[in-house]
């Protein structure tokens, strides 16, 4: 019989109850044959407080055992910024080598958007996830003097790159429009963009279906707002990537309602699942939060584990629910959680 065994981390603030949404859906939209096994972890602000740990070896170790990760979101004002990012987020992408990070945007009807008209928005990011800016490949000298010096080199593989791309390439076939356009600046960054560039044209020619394009990251920033719909699959480099699905997120509806896959494709290591949104501690504790994004998040770790039948349930039921708020009050946390519940069961 099938099982899925899954390792939940609540993190802080509205990660905790997000997350119990997040699994409240997941209960109700398995088959009863599918064995639902979960554990909890608690890393965080928390811990790191009381044990100075982020993210031990050993926990590596334990997280490795599980088919999929759930993540809520980690971060506290109580916690210098960079501990937990580098210390625990990061760490766990470069760990278990999510070179995938997929950010879809699908602007939903009745979901209010800041652009003019009724934009067609319905596009993934393909953002690299373990190289880049990201590695910590840097140095200061002469710090805290007039002539410190700051490095953060960008570190760009081809092994790395082609993974990626070819990946990106992948999805962009498997949709209707077929379309993946590179994001970078080559124009400027002529090592790492012309990296980018050349992987890109010769992975296109496996793919003959695709309908390739390019354009610079200051540009894309202007057509994700002017013409998103001009966009089908992008890939990107780690940063860029960053910048532009929080962009891409503010015009689809908002960071309630998005969501994010860290994806190791070879499944050598469990991909992790989180709402793109932090920790929001402004709103922590008060039953506040949209736990959309993370049931949407629950929706791409059902379909990356083969349960695509379950995710496109869960798509719906959000579809549906976020359709059905205009001109109604306000509901909290676990009410939108119970909502969902109900008609991914139904
Ligand atoms: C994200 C976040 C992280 C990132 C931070 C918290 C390290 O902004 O998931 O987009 O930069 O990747
Ligand atoms: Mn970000």
């Amino acid at each position: 019989s099938r099982s899925i065994n899954l390792a939940v981390i609540p993190g802080d603030g509205i990660g905790q109850e997000v997350v119990a949404e997040g699994l409240k859906v997941l209960s109700a939209v398995l088959p009863q044959d599918v064995k639902l096994e979960t554990r909890e972890y608690d890393f965080g602000a928390k811990r790191y407080r009381a044990t100075g740990e982020t993210l031990t070896d050993a926990d590596l170790d334990s997280l490795k055992q599980h088919d999929a990760i759930l993540l809520g979101a980690i971060g506290d004002p109580s916690v210098p910024s960079g501990v937990l990012e580098r210390g625990f987020l990061l760490k766990l992408r470069f760990a278990f080598d999510h070179h995938v990070n997929l950010r879809p945007s699908k602007l939903l009807p009745g979901v209010a958007t800041p652009l003019a008209g009724e934009p067609e928005i319905d596009f993934v990011v393909v953002r690299e996830g373990t190289e880049g800016p990201y590695t910590g490949n840097g140095g200061t000298i002469r710090k805290g003097t007039e002539h410190e010096v700051a490095t953060e080199v960008s570190v760009n593989t081809a092994f790395g790159v082609e993974r990626v791309v070819r990946d990106a390439f992948a999805r962009a076939q498997a949709r209707p429009r077929k379309k993946l356009t590179l994001v970078h600046k080559n124009n400027v960054l002529t090592f790492a963009g012309h990296l980018w560039t050349n992987v890109f044209n010769k992975v296109a020619e496996e793919f003959p279906e695709v309908t390739t394009d390019y354009i610079h990251v200051d540009a894309a920033t202007i057509y994700l707002v002017t013409d998103p719909a001009r966009f089908d699959v992008i890939v990107t480099d780690n940063l860029f990537g960053d910048i532009i699905t929080d962009l891409a997120a503010a015009v689809s509806g908002g960071i309630g309602v998005a969501a994010s896959g860290n994806i190791n494709p070879s499944g050598e290591y469990p991909s992790m699942f989180e709402p793109v949104h932090g920790s929001a501690p402004d709103i922590a504790g008060q039953g506040k939060a949209d736990p959309s994004a993370t049931v949407l998040s629950v929706a791409l770790l059902l379909r990356h584990l083969g349960y695509e039948a379950e995710a496109a349930r869960i798509d719906e039921a959000v579809a549906t629910d976020l359709a059905e708020r205009t001109g109604k009050p306000a509901r909290s946390t676990s009410e939108i959680g119970d909502a969902l519940s109900v008609r991914v069961a139904g």
